[in-house]
């Protein structure tokens, strides 16, 4: 038994001894189960504690936790301390924007004249795993149910677009936005202000010109300087299933939703019976289907060699990543990354040759393994960091420079966003096929 769990085995026989009738009576004693008013006995807080603690309630619930990634990922560790990151990997930071409202809007520094993220928790509450109060924050307030309350299931304004859009996914009581709240985009912003990316120009004018491939300084005219992390980060998800966060070019496809964005929510497919490691609280969908035909879905049973409905839509989206990754190319060198290690590739085998969403910039720092996997990078933007070797710095002088219209530009985020949206289609065929299909047809 790990440490962390002979702890709480005592505490909670601690807890239990404390309340028992007497306890109760005399408070101020912490955990009671509500005090009885003028003299009558007091609400047995033992019973309360049942409405949980039990073994196929909390015990259970758990041990299934214990096979989520938001228990077993190492990122509320890692960005610990960081303001501005621990929003979506830390407990507390979540709980402190929630709790304070902060809004996800950009100020401008009349000074310096450039804008700054608002989206921030304070240096004070930047920590702490992901686990149950994460979600159902009221955990251990009243002793009863409604303390399983959740956290927000408020509409989420998009911190990618300074909170001018915002996320309501309203199935099964806008549970949805839970997760959204985390599982979003975050912002592309300007190289000249800090400001957030206009994705409407972008969408609106494909010859323009991103990045130019000679920094000026200062910094008028590259709205990007394109680096080995220019990227729309790893939350997806949410933003997809919601038919929003693209760069939508006008093509032959109009930008529609599939049924699943107002008819499911995120629960239906991803919680439920566990089925395998996935489902219930491992919040995994991964060879899960029994969520597919829940009551007023689909009415035969899918499953994994169903074509229609899952071999077929999955290779659609696949062939157009791949068809769209063969046109971000510049003189026949990759404009994305190529990472062929399972370890940090989180969406490996999703397409042909790895992609991983990041792009091929040489960066021997944040990226060693960039010239295992692209047989030639685009050189490094700016003077090159003092952790360089003289060696390092002479190769990258050799590479050639990276240039970004509004349509590579935009076409790259499309593709990003739909290869780390991890399900190929199946939040969202319509508006991932419209996006990637419309790209296609800009480059
Ligand atoms: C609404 C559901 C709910 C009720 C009611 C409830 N608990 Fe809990 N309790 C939880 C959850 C969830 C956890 C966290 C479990 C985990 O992390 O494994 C927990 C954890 C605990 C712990 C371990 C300490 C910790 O934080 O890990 C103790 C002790 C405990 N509860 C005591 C009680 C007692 C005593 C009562 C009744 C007075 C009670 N609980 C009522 C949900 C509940
Ligand atoms: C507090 C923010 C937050 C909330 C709320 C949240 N998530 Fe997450 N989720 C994360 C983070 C952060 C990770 C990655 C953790 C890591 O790698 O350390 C993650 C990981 C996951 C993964 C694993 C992805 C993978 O790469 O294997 C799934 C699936 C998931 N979340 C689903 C959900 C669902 C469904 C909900 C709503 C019920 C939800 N999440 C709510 C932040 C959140
Ligand atoms: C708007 C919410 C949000 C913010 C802000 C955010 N992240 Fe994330 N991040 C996520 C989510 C959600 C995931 C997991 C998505 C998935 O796996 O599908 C994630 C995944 C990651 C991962 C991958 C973990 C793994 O499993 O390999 C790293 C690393 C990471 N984030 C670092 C950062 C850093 C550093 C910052 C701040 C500069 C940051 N994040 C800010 C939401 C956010
Ligand atoms: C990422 C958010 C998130 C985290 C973390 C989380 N829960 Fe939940 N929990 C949910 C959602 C969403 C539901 C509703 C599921 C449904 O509607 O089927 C839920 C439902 C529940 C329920 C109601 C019974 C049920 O299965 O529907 C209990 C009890 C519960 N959670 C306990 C826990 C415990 C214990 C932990 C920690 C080990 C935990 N939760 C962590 C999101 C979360
Ligand atoms: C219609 C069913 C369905 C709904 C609804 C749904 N998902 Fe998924 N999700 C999937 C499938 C299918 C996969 C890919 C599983 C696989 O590859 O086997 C997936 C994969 C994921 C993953 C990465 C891998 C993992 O461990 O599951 C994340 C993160 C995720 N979804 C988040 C969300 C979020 C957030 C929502 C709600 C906004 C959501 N999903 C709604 C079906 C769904």
């Amino acid at each position: 038994m790990k440490l962390k769990n002979v702890t709480r085995l005592l505490l909670y026989a601690f807890v239990i001894a404390c309340i028992a009738p007497s306890c109760v009576k005399e408070g101020p004693m912490g955990l009671t189960g509500g005090a009885g008013a003028d003299g009558k006995d007091g609400k047995d807080a033992n019973e309360t504690c049942k409405i949980c603690h039990t073994a196929n309630n909390v015990d259970l619930i758990a041990t299934q936790f214990e096979f989520s990634k938001h228990s077993y990922g190492e990122a509320a560790f890692e960005e610990s301390g960081n303001t501005g990151c621990t929003p979506c990997h830390a407990q507390e930071a979540f709980k402190y924007v929630v709790k304070n409202k902060v809004p996800a809007t950009f100020t401008l520094n009349a000074t310096t004249g450039r804008w700054t993220n608002n989206y921030a928790t304070v240096a004070s509450d930047a920590y702490g795993e992901i686990g149950c109060s994460t979600c159902h924050s009221a955990l251990h307030t009243t002793y009863g149910t409604a303390d399983l309350a959740f956290t927000t299931v408020a509409p989420v304004p998009m911190t990618m677009w300074g909170g001018t859009k915002t996320i309501d996914l309203k199935a099964d009581g806008g549970k949805s936005n839970l997760c959204v709240k985390c599982h979003q985009p975050r912002p592309f912003t300007s190289a000249i202000n800090g400001g957030v990316q206009d994705y409407v120009a972008i969408a609106a004018d494909p010859a323009g010109i991103m990045y130019d491939g000679t920094p000026e300084s200062p910094n008028t005219t590259d709205k990007v300087r394109p680096s080995y992390r220019t990227h729309t980060h790893y939350g997806t998800a949410g933003a997809v299933y919601a038919g929003m966060g693209g760069v939508e070019f006008a093509g032959t496809l109009p930008y529609t939703n599939s049924a699943h964005t107002t008819a499911a929510s995120c629960v239906d497919c991803h919680m439920g019976a566990m089925v395998g490691r996935s489902g219930g609280h491992t919040f995994s969908a991964i060879g899960k289907f029994d969520g597919c035909n829940v009551t007023g879905c689909h009415s035969t049973a899918i499953t994994a060699s169903n074509t229609t409905l899952w071999v077929n839509p999955r290779k659609e989206i696949k062939d157009l990543l791949n068809a769209l990754a063969t046109k971000l190319t510049i003189g026949g060198v990759d404009i994305l990354n190529r990472n062929a290690d399972g370890e940090s590739n989180l969406w490996i085998g999703l397409t042909a040759n790895n992609y991983d969403g990041y792009l091929n910039v040489y960066d021997p720092i944040t990226n060693p393994t960039v010239q295992m996997y692209n047989s030639k990078s685009f050189k490094y933007v700016g003077n090159a960091p003092s952790s360089w070797s003289q060696e390092q710095k002479d190769y990258n002088a050799t590479l050639p420079s990276l240039t970004l219209t509004n349509a590579q530009f935009g076409a790259l985020i499309n593709f990003q966003l739909c290869l780390r949206d991890y399900s190929l289609g199946i939040h969202n065929f319509a508006y991932t096929k419209a996006l990637l299909t419309n790209s296609i047809a800009k480059l």
